[in-house]
């Protein structure tokens, strides 16, 4: 695996397989790699020739408490992962190299509308920064295809909006959540986790389930099953930060005539934010 820190470098290893017409897939990520990572590089090589995996912990996406000092950087083993599984390129830039003139200087992307709710309204200007770092690296990349974990459910619809609106040639492919055998979606932040923690998060998807079951069973009073999803995350030891039902593209609470919706939720274990979402097609 070719390992560049600059946009130079970047741009010489890529050119001949541009030139030679290689597809280039990308996974953009902010290292600390676990299986889910490592699924999303897999389905990049069925999809493209040439992978680059990019390695950047954004600042512009973290707010002034979260916890971008503390978010794990484990270079060394992200870059025995990678090897393992035949990467071609590892982009690793430092914060100078993307933003030479600061985060607040710099130009940047904003979608409107579905980053006002959920994850945007909680993190105000996350999206921002995420748009505009994955629009730097389709950029610096030409990548042809790029694959996001459906984890991160609400970052998807943002990006996808975005390409859509911005005309920007690259197909964009979500992939499935990765759960651990409990089914605790895999997350960077799940080391954060105390022992305790760690037994008590899995019952965050166990409400998801309960929930598409609900509407399964023909329930169509979204708001009251938020509400009581909320309390028993309450009785249980969560705080949530929101749960909610919503269309899956719109990110609108959902009405009786949507048929494909998505449950969406964050909510704090202690200190630790966790995500997770379930999608739901209705008849
Ligand atoms: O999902 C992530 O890890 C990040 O938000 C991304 C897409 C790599 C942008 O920094």
């Amino acid at each position: 695996m070719l390992i560049v820190r600059t946009i130079q470098e970047l741009q010489e290893a890529l050119h001949s397989h541009q030139l030679a017409n290689k597809k280039i897939g990308l996974v953009p990520t902010m290292g600390n790699l676990h299986q889910g990572h490592l699924q999303l590089v897999k389905t990049a090589q069925q999809q493209a020739d040439i992978i680059v995996v990019t390695l950047f912990v954004n600042p512009t996406q973290f707010g002034a408490n979260e916890d971008l000092d503390s978010y794990p950087r484990t270079f060394k083993n992200d870059c025995e992962k990678l090897t393992s599984l035949n990467t071609d390129i590892l982009f690793a830039p430092t914060i100078d190299e993307i933003y030479p003139r600061g985060g607040a200087g710099t130009s940047h992307v904003h979608v409107p509308t579905i980053t006002n709710v959920l994850c945007g309204s909680s993190r105000p200007g996350h999206f921002d920064g995420v748009t505009t770092i994955v629009c730097k690296l389709f950029n610096l990349t030409r990548a042809n295809v790029a694959i996001f974990g459906e984890k991160d459910y609400q970052q998807l619809a943002v990006i996808r909006r975005m390409v859509e609106d911005l005309n920007i040639p690259i197909t964009i492919v979500g992939e499935p959540i990765v759960r651990e055998t409990d089914g605790l979606a895999m997350s960077s932040r799940n080391g954060y986790l105390s022992e305790e923690q760690r037994t008590l998060a899995p019952k965050l998807y166990q409400i998801l389930l309960d929930i598409q079951q609900i509407i399964l069973n023909g329930s169509t009073d979204f708001e009251a099953v938020e509400s009581n999803a909320k309390d028993q995350l309450r009785t249980l030891g969560f705080k949530p930060d929101y749960l909610h039902i919503y269309e899956h593209t719109e990110l609108r609470p959902a009405t009786p005539h949507d048929k494909e919706l998505v449950i969406v939720v964050a909510a704090f274990v202690g200190s630790t934010r966790l995500i997770d979402n379930l999608h739901v097609q209705r008849d």
